[in-house]
């Protein structure tokens, strides 16, 4: 099995989760970067009202081919209980090449399950499994056993 970790970050939370699982599943990741300004105040607030209305957005050019990989392991922050922006659109420009996918997302506290949902229902696939952790325990280093935990199941589907 030949996995590609693919998550998008406005500030640091869910990269990190997403380069530590690539690290655990020894794997290619790709970083996705968004050409729309997302930081400071008024980022925030942007990014919040194009998620609310599900805007796509514009991507740098990726680098990896998702066709040649045979799960597609997603990460997404939370934003205003759905999708980034930028992993919607990666999800509607290349779910055709998806094969199998499995999700994990970083948020301030919210649910996520609605979330995985609407991701499944975008990627017109089930997970093979999905994970959620507040971005805080990200950021002081204490995911570090739920993620291994994660990695042991996605490892079992490889
Ligand atoms: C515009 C915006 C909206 C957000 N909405 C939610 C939300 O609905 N629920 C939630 O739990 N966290 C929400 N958050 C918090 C982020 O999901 C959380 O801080 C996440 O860990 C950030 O990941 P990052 O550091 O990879 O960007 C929101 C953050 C932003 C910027």
């Amino acid at each position: 099995m030949n996995p590609l970790v693919v998550f998008y970050s406005r500030t640091g939370a869910t990269k990190r989760v997403g380069e530590t699982l690539a690290e655990m599943l020894d794997c290619d990741s790709e970083e996705l970067l968004d050409t729309k300004k997302r930081s400071g105040p008024l980022g925030f607030l942007l990014a919040g009202k194009d998620a609310t209305a599900k805007k796509l957005t514009k991507l740098t050019d990726i680098k990896r081919d998702p066709a040649l990989y045979d799960l597609i392991i997603l990460g997404t922050p939370i934003w205003a209980g759905t999708l980034s922006s930028a992993t919607r659109t990666y999800i509607a420009n290349n779910k055709s090449k998806f094969k199998r996918v499995a999700f994990f997302c970083t948020h301030g506290g919210g649910e996520s399950q609605q979330l995985f949902a609407e991701m499944e229902s975008l990627c017109e696939r089930s997970p093979v499994s999905s994970f959620a952790i507040k971005g805080e325990e990200v950021k002081n280093g204490a995911h570090q056993d739920k993620l291994r935990q994660f990695a042991d199941e996605l490892q079992v589907q490889m």
